[in-house]
């Protein structure tokens, strides 16, 4: 099946960078949320986001820029947004009941060649198609942020995704000039229970004093060649977003995986990082 329009559902940090993404491919959007501040908040970005990255840096032209914002409609009614679309991506909260509703709700409101896709960075694939009458159209097309520039698409098969389904998100996901990794579905997949680990460890060594934030960030990203330290990326990621993966990977593996406390003080105290504009530094 040829895919051309896609609706995202949820237009936060993932959703409107996905939204940018495919939209500079040539793909139209239905970007969905619950309302329209949130949606003008997520086009707003990607604007801003054309301007200073692409036609500031004369990798596109203000035109081109334009053409990409007109390919994204959009649109807080759901069951509107994916009438007419060949393939679905949902970027809500890290939360497997709502996933379960949602796309149990999509499946049965959707044609039946039309893809539906998670982008969870760490469920289980298989888990949030549980409640859907067509398992076999549900996949993980789990993106990296900020997802216009990552370079991997980290494609996950739950137990009774398609071979079909597989193949042409494959296919739609190197569309978007990224490469991809097929993994099976297990809690965070590849790349999120690596990050983790990591991020967590940090978060770990900061709590015990060993280094100041900046020095264990410096230290990494010198000492290894990472673009960004691992307190930093919590930031970028979340800091919500790695409480509840850890709170997940320990459920499922016991308790290595166990979260930081200071994260769980962080998240109580809004310290989300970036989107907050306060974490382990300021904004
Ligand atoms: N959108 C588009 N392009 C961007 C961008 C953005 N938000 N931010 C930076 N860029 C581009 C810049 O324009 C620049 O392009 P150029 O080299 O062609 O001029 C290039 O990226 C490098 O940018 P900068 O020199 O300004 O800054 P950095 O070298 O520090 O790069 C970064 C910024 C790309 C964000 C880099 O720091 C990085 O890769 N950080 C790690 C990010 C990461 O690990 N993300 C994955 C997190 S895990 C995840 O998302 C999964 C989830 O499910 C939890």
């Amino acid at each position: 099946m040829d895919i051309k329009k896609i609706c995202i559902i949820g237009a936060g940090i993932m959703g409107h960078g996905i939204a940018q993404l495919v939209a500079t491919h040539g793909y139209d959007v239905n970007l969905v949320d619950v309302n329209d501040e949130v949606l003008n908040k997520a086009k707003a970005s990607i604007e801003k986001s054309l301007n200073r990255f692409f036609v500031a840096k004369n990798k596109i032209t203000a035109e081109e820029a334009e053409k990409i914002l007109d390919r994204i409609s959009l649109n807080v009614n759901r069951d509107d947004a994916v009438k007419d679309v060949q393939m679905g991506i949902e970027a809500v909260f890290e939360d497997i009941t709502l996933k379960q509703q949602l796309f149990s709700e999509l499946d049965a409101i959707c044609d039946k060649d039309v893809i539906l896709a998670s982008n969870t960075s760490s469920l289980s694939i298989t888990d949030i198609a549980i409640k859907s009458k067509n398992p076999d159209r549900i996949v993980g097309i789990h993106f990296f942020n900020p997802a216009p520039v990552m370079r991997l698409i980290e494609l996950i098969k739950g137990k009774n995704t398609s071979d079909e389904v597989l193949k042409t998100s494959k296919k739609f996901s190197e569309s978007l000039n990224k490469t991809v990794v097929t993994v099976n579905d297990a809690p965070g997949f590849v790349t999120t229970r690596l990050i983790y680990v990591l991020c967590n460890e940090a978060a770990n060594m900061k709590m015990e004093g060993i280094a100041s934030t900046e020095d264990i960030d410096i230290a990494c990203k010198l000492a290894f060649n990472f673009p960004m330290g691992p307190l930093e990326l919590s930031d970028l990621v979340g800091n919500d977003i790695y409480l509840h993966i850890g709170e997940y990977l320990e459920k499922e593996f016991g308790d290595k995986y166990k979260p930081c406390p200071i994260l769980k003080e962080m998240v109580d105290k809004n310290l989300l990082g970036r989107k907050s504009k306060k974490g382990f530094y300021e904004y």
